[in-house]
């Protein structure tokens, strides 16, 4: 047993923030960041909190589902930018939906999505649960430093749920990790304790672009290949590819060296940036709300991040 997804919602900020936008506060232009990155404009969370974000994916998903909010036996929530540390994104969304199942954070940076749906997997096969709401949410705005080029063009916040029901639509998943500080970081020191004689530290995002580069092309066409291969699907089968959105270039990379035809890949980079873990839930929930999905679709999804982590599964949706 693994499940189904049943419902998906999402939710992003009110305010649209374009390249000329940030050519305004850092030496970079609309011409650099479009060809490099893919990226036109992105939201950021301005008058709404993250936390409200989740809430409103949330419920779009529980609506989507047409599932009783009872029936949910547990939260997950993907997020490295949460309102809070304690409690987590998860607690407080279960306070707001009035539920009272177990809730928790999974921390996996872009890769969380994907990694909540491997741990829901183990919960359905263990038949402990009815349902699972499972909700990916991010605002990097908040830790990216506004006055590095390199790295606060890349980010967009957002937030995307999915509501998991009994099924067998998780055809295979692979997780990875290969621990790695310098590639990718988002330190959480302060330096405040009065017997610790050290300055505070800086606390913003910090990425060595040209390294996570590699490691996203390779992973990607290396994860996509072992999970198409362990549901037993040619190339051919697969309805869309859903790649994590952080740089157009690494999905074409990716797509050169994939026998998959182009017009499976699915992207929404140019308009939203790269939101973390929110990429994927987000996309699929565009499908499904545009009405392109049908049942017995082959959706692989693919995702790589701080950790170094990586994700990848085929679902077959059955909503
Ligand atoms: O989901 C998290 C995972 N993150 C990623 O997957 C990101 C992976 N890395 C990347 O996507 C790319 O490495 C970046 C988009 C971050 C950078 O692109 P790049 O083509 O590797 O650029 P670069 O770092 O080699 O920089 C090229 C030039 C440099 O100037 P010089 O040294 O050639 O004079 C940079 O200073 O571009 C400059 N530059 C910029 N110029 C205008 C860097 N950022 C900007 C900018 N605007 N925003």
């Amino acid at each position: 047993m693994s499940f189904n997804v049943i419902g998906t919602g999402s939710a992003y900020p009110v305010k649209v923030v374009t390249n000329d936008d940030l050519a305004g506060i850092v030496d970079t232009s609309d011409e650099w960041i479009r060809t490099r990155t893919g990226v036109a404009e992105r939201r950021i969370c301005t008058t709404e909190t993250i936390t409200d974000l989740a809430l409103e994916a949330a419920q779009k998903a529980l609506d989507n589902a047409k599932e009783y909010i009872e029936n949910i036996d547990l939260i997950i929530c993907a997020t490295i930018s949460g309102d809070y540390i304690t409690p987590s994104m998860a607690c407080i969304l279960q306070d707001k939906l009035g539920l009272s199942c177990p809730a928790f954070d999974v921390s996996a940076a872009c890769s969380g999505f994907i990694y909540a749906l491997d741990i829901a997997a183990s919960y359905f096969a263990r038949g402990t649960v009815r349902n699972i709401l499972i909700v990916a949410a991010d605002a990097l705005s908040k830790v990216v430093d506004w006055k590095d080029r390199s790295t606060c063009v890349l980010f967009g916040d957002g937030a995307a749920a999915a509501v998991l029901g009994k099924g067998e639509g998780l055809k295979a998943i692979k997780l990875s990790a290969s621990g790695n500080i310098e590639a990718l970081n988002l330190p959480n020191i302060r330096n405040v304790v009065p017997w610790v004689d050290k300055p505070a530290e800086n606390t913003y995002f910090a990425m060595n672009g040209h390294d996570v580069y590699k490691f996203a092309v390779s992973s990607m066409i290396h994860n996509v290949r072992e999970v198409v291969k362990m549901a037993n699907l040619s190339n051919e089968e697969i309805t869309y590819v859903l790649p994590h959105q952080a740089n157009i270039r690494i999905i074409d990379a990716a797509k050169r060296r994939l026998d998959i035809p182009e017009d499976r890949y699915y992207t929404n980079i140019e308009k939203f940036g790269n939101m973390s873990c929110v990429c994927i839930p987000m996309m699929l929930d565009e499908l499904n709300m545009s009405g392109k999905l049908r049942k017995g679709d082959k959706l692989v999804m693919s995702a790589f991040g701080g950790g170094l982590t990586t994700g990848a599964c085929v679902l077959e949706w059955n909503g």
